[in-house]
């Protein structure tokens, strides 16, 4: 695709050409036809196992699977062999806060920004091993506190786990700054990257994170495929979550050995459809851009705060400035319930939107005061800027009625 252009890959997504404004992107993104016809062609073409048999069917499956890992390496600037295919974003971290081998009285610095995926594995690891949990504050724009990070950091820890952009606010986190600190202190990066990934360039090696978790379903792939980034110096400190057919090397009547690389994580017969489907979505994301896919973003979030910031009543959470943030705005509108919004904009105006606490509970309530959470938009390179009008409309109508 040489420029970008809406209404062309707007003809990619078919749940979208009648009149559905689908403004839910953060939760789960929709899925483009060649992505759909990927995991078709596997099914009807080379439907067999991966790494287990010489026929083939199942050399090409294998050889299908292996290039998804290349390319979707190649989206966030890894090596294959740094990437380990497992079923979504909070796998991912599970397998790094069980992996790691912490124990008791190791520091591990979390954020009150964190999705419960990045939150809970911390807090399960203090209850369960008994490391000592430090958590950053932020203000209500997503800003971090660094010279905190800086204070516990200078207490020693192991881990610094922090989520790259907030799934709330939309507020990107200088992850750069943060890995720079820690590794001067010796602590290893966990980096949530549910919701920067799809959206914006990622590059680890620039990052400087030693960890980052991810999933396609937020990436225009299928659910049930995400993907972790290990640093490849860190593969044999870090063990699997689980263990099985695939993952060995060797096993004798009393004995096994785990291989090296990705395949030691990847344990029992793979997602092969939805790991594939993620490697063409990952292709599909590339031929646009992600740096188009940025720009264009940026474009329609500007409209997106500016729309809703003119809306009487309505209280806005986060940035304002598009260039601080992806493509979400959460917001409240007066005492009404944020599930009751969403509701009314399904039901006016064919808008959706997520409401809630949007697994983030302790942003949402210690920093924001949201008690009920809040309402959610969130866009992506598909929504247009006519939709935005349409959301801002309803809205307003709804503000209007409900005084
Ligand atoms: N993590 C997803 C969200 O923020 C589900 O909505």
């Amino acid at each position: 695709m040489a420029m970008f252009d809406v209404d062309t890959v707007r003809k990619d997504f078919p749940f979208i050409d009648n009149g559905r404004i689908y403004l839910d992107s953060s939760a789960s993104s929709l899925t483009p036809e060649p992505v759909l016809k990927k995991m078709l062609e596997y099914y009807h073409g080379f439907r067999a196992n991966v790494g287990r048999g010489v026929y083939t069917a199942t050399r090409r499956a294998t050889d299908e699977f292996e290039s998804a890992r290349k390319r979707i390496a190649s989206l966030i600037n890894a090596k294959p062999e740094e990437m380990i295919f497992v079923r979504n974003t909070s796998e991912a971290l599970n397998l790094v806060a069980f992996g790691i081998g912490l124990k008791p009285g190791d520091r591990v610095i979390a954020t009150v920004q964190e999705h419960h995926s990045n939150y809970i594995v911390w807090l399960r690891a203090k209850e369960k091993i008994g490391v000592d949990m430090r958590v950053i504050n932020s203000d209500p724009e997503g800003n971090l506190d660094l010279c905190q990070l800086d204070r516990e950091l200078e207490r020693g820890a192991r881990i610094v786990a922090v989520t790259h952009v907030s799934n709330v606010l939309g507020t990107k986190n200088p992850v750069e700054e943060i890995a720079k600190m820690a590794h001067e202190r010796g602590a290893l990066v966990v980096l949530d990257g549910a919701q920067s990934v799809p959206h914006m360039k990622v590059d680890v090696k620039r990052m400087g994170c030693d960890f980052l978790a991810f999933s396609g379903h937020k990436m225009c792939g299928p659910t049930g495929a995400g993907a972790l980034f290990i640093r490849a110096d860190l593969q044999d400190d870090v063990e699997p979550l689980c263990i099985g057919g695939g993952s060995i090397d060797d096993v004798g009547i009393g004995y096994y050995k785990l291989k090296k690389g990705p395949s030691r994580y990847e344990a029992g017969t793979p997602a092969i459809a939805e790991v594939i489907g993620m490697g063409e979505a990952a292709a599909y994301l590339q031929r646009i851009g992600m740096e188009s896919i940025s720009e264009y973003e940026e474009r329609l979030t500007k409209s997106l705060l500016e729309g809703i910031r003119g809306i009487n009543g309505v209280e806005l959470h986060g940035p304002m400035d598009p260039k601080k943030k992806i493509g979400i705005a959460s917001f409240n509108l007066g005492f009404m319930n944020p599930h009751d919004v969403a509701l009314a904009l399904d039901r006016s105006a064919n808008v959706m939107v997520r409401s809630g606490h949007h697994c983030a509970l302790p942003l949402m309530r210690d920093v924001l005061k949201c008690e009920q959470g809040s309402v959610r938009a969130s866009v992506y390179f598909y929504n247009t800027e006519e939709e935005i009008e349409t959301f801002i409309n309803a809205l307003t109508a709804l503000t209007a009625s409900s005084r």
